[in-house]
């Protein structure tokens, strides 16, 4: 099959498109044919070699963990769906080494869920790890409940925008964060209010949105933007990162790291809400596979509008 891989740690320069051989197919395993693969920061990382002391890998190393795709083949006992059907999965195995930026890719089939089909191939793999990010910040971590105000800090962004509509799922009111550009963005996802970074003190420009501080903050990009907003969490508030690990934090705020992991059941509940047209994915742009170095170095920059998405497929 045809592959975007590399040998080596490094920048976009090491990532070949080459033809690779596929796994054997094991008891429990499916084959699937990868429709749609979404791109996330973690991909740029990983290839940087900021993961190697902390999962195991194995060269050569296929990129991507998100993909949307059809059931090619079962193995032994691999029977929760049929050859044919439509599946999306966040793809992240304990090891390193066989991703998503692929023609077809091997994998158990716990981590799939059936894909919705009210969008295309393209938005649904934008949804998995962006997607559970946000469900396992705002729903899980952060227990948001009606009622609340939510401040996202990096709203545009693939995960922000998941953020904001779950949020406006739960009732909650939502402050977003992120350069004036993606305002207009942010609204149409139904965002209550805007903030931008760049001119703004973020802290200061939240609270005197809410005065009486924000019950959530949802932070997807740490460093100054972070450190800005606590001011404007109520003393009764939670901090929920997906970057800071509790660096520089005041032991006396309720914190809460979060990595997110493989969770098909909550992807059963994305394609509800697509189904429902509560979410929706804006895919900003769609790369084929010979232009995957060039999709990595995109969302490398941390300024990426909703999500990316390599389409392996030529036919
Ligand atoms: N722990 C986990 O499990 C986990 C999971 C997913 C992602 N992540 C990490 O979380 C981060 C966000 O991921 P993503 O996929 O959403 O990235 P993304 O699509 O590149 O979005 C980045 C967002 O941050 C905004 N932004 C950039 N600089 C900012 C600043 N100084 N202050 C406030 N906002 C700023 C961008 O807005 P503008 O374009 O307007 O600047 C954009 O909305 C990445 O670093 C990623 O590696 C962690």
């Amino acid at each position: 099959m045809k592959a975007a891989n590399y040998n080596e740690f490094g920048g976009s320069e090491v990532v070949k498109i080459s033809e690779v051989d596929l796994p054997e197919l094991k008891e429990g395993e499916v084959l699937i044919k990868i429709k749609a693969a979404g791109v996330n920061p973690v991909d740029a990382v990983i290839r940087e070699g900021q993961y190697k002391d902390m999962m195991r890998h194995n060269f050569p190393i296929i990129p991507g963990w998100d993909m949307a795709g059809i059931v090619e083949e079962r193995g032994h006992a691999a029977r929760r769906f049929e050859v044919g059907d439509e599946v999306y999965a966040y793809a992240r195995r304990p090891e390193i080494q066989w991703g998503t930026f692929a023609e077809y890719m091997v994998i158990p089939e716990s981590y799939l869920a059936s894909r919705p089909k009210s969008i295309s191939w393209e938005e649904a793999a934008g949804i998995p790890l962006a997607g559970l990010t946000a469900y396992q910040s705002l729903y899980v971590a952060g227990n948001l409940k009606e009622g609340q105000k939510v401040l996202i800090l990096g709203a545009s962004g693939g995960v922000g925008s998941f953020a904001i509509q779950l949020a406006k799922v739960r009732g909650a009111e939502v402050l977003s964060v992120a350069s004036e550009k993606n305002h207009h963005y942010m609204k149409s996802l139904g965002a209550d209010h805007t903030i931008d970074y760049k001119n703004n003190d973020i802290g200061t420009a939240a609270k005197e949105i809410a005065p009486e501080g924000v019950d959530l903050i949802f932070d997807c990009t740490s460093g100054e933007s972070l450190m800005q907003s606590i001011k404007a969490l109520k003393p009764s508030g939670k901090l929920v990162s997906i970057l800071n690990q509790g660096e520089e934090i005041d032991d006396e705020i309720d914190f809460q790291f979060v990595f997110v992991e493989p969770n098909s059941k909550q992807l059963d509940h994305y394609r509800q809400l697509v189904e429902e047209g509560k979410i929706t994915v804006e895919v900003s742009k769609v790369f084929s596979i010979q232009e995957a170095p060039d999709a990595l170095k995109q969302i490398q920059t941390l300024h990426t509008t909703g999500k990316i998405v390599i389409a392996p497929q030529t036919n």
